[in-house]
């Protein structure tokens, strides 16, 4: 972030709080209106800025990272976190649905994990309410990491370099929960703040027209009713095929993952819902939808325009919105990669 950047950033913060400081009674007048008006608009906006990253503990970050990038969490050591959750691809996979240990074929497509600890829950079913409790699932299941937890708590423990520094950091070593623990730390740090985010913070230019005119379209023609907030998405649970039936149209016979959140609601009325995901990024990640069916981003927001929306979407309003998400596309801070392994 630029000099000029934080300093508004700064500005506004006190503006927010109503509070007076020396800074502010001697900045000229004129000044102080243009801040209190930048703040207005971001206050009326639908989608929000990532709120500013708290002070960080990169040791743990940095144990975070080495396992999550590590097959060693998998039952015969061919596959990481990072298998499916690729840094490259957005945080996701470039497959249809996720391929675990053996080849097997899981399924449902892989979400992001970037910036995912601003989920109001974990999954597209939403079955795990944090990062730490989600990072339990894919290491003993079957046909993702095919592991246990006692195994890998095993060999962990037969490896010097881990075992030191997990002594280091957690008072009772390597367990289950400090082993999540650390994975989670480091995806709390995968935030990706993206020009569209400086725009939001009061910047005009840090967007083009075309993008503002797609964000525009996005708002008028109604995706900011499920897509919003500070992920684009990632707040709610809804309904896919809400206006009209998007299983009976896709040609493929149903699965269980199409029942998303009933299988853990078993609440009837809850077939077909799904939380819906951020759009961060987005431009990255194909294919899309939790059936992985969609390769491109024009295709799927069609997609959303007839589903959803009950809207045939022009080709000049689709490609306007592709233009806007775009600018969701953000930087991944440098620590976030793994430079050595
Ligand atoms: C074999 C592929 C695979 C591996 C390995 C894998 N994941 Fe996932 N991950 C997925 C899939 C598929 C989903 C979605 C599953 C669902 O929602 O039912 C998912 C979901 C997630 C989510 C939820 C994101 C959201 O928006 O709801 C997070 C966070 C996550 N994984 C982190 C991890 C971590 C941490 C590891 C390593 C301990 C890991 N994953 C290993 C495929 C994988
Ligand atoms: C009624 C709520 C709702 C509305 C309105 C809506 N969406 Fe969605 N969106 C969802 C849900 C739910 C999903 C996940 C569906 C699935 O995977 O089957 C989704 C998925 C997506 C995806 C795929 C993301 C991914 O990672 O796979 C994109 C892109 C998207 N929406 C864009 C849009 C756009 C653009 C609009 C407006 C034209 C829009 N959505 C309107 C609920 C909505």
């Amino acid at each position: 972030m630029t000099q000029p950047k934080s300093v508004f950033i700064v500005l506004s913060a006190i503006a927010i709080a109503g509070c007076t400081s020396k800074k502010e009674e001697e900045a000229p007048v004129e000044e102080a209106v243009v801040v209190e008006e930048k703040v207005a608009v971001v206050a009326e906006e639908p989608l929000k800025p990532l709120p500013e990253m708290g002070k960080l503990n990169m040791e743990k970050i940095v144990l975070g990272r080495k396992l999550f990038h590590d097959t060693i969490l998998s039952g015969d050591g061919t596959v990481a976190c990072s298998t499916c959750h690729a840094l490259d691809h957005g945080g996701a996979e470039p497959r249809k649905t996720s391929t675990g240990i053996r080849g097997q074929i899981g399924p449902i497509n892989s979400p992001t994990v970037l910036n995912s600890s601003h989920n109001f829950v974990q999954f597209w079913d939403g079955r795990a309410k944090d990062l730490r409790e989600q990072a339990e699932g894919p290491v003993a299941n079957p046909i993702e990491m095919g592991a246990t937890w006692e195994g890998v708590v095993k060999r962990l423990q037969g490896n010097d370099k881990y075992a030191a520094e997990f002594a280091a950091l957690y008072k009772d070593g390597i367990t289950k929960d400090n082993v999540t623990d650390a994975v989670a730390v480091y995806e709390e740090a995968l935030i990706t703040p993206s020009r569209f985010d400086e725009y939001l913070l009061g910047d005009q230019n840090a967007i083009t027209a075309a993008e503002k005119k797609g964000y525009e379209t996005f708002k008028d023609v109604g995706c900011t009713a499920c897509h919003n907030g500070v992920l684009v998405g990632g707040g709610m649970f809804q309904k896919m095929g809400l206006v009209n039936d998007y299983f009976k149209d896709r040609g493929t016979e149903l699965t269980e993952a199409d029942l998303g959140r009933f299988n853990v609601s078993k609440n009837p009325a809850e077939k077909h819902f799904f939380k819906v995901p951020t759009l961060r990024n987005v431009e990255l990640t194909s294919p899309y939808l939790h059936d992985g069916s969609r390769a491109t981003l024009e295709e799927t927001v069609r997609v959303m325009g007839k589903y959803q929306l009950g809207r045939d979407l022009t080709n000049a309003e689709v490609n306007s919105i592709v233009t806007f998400l775009k600018s969701l596309t953000g930087k991944l801070p440098d620590y976030a990669r793994v430079t050595v392994r």
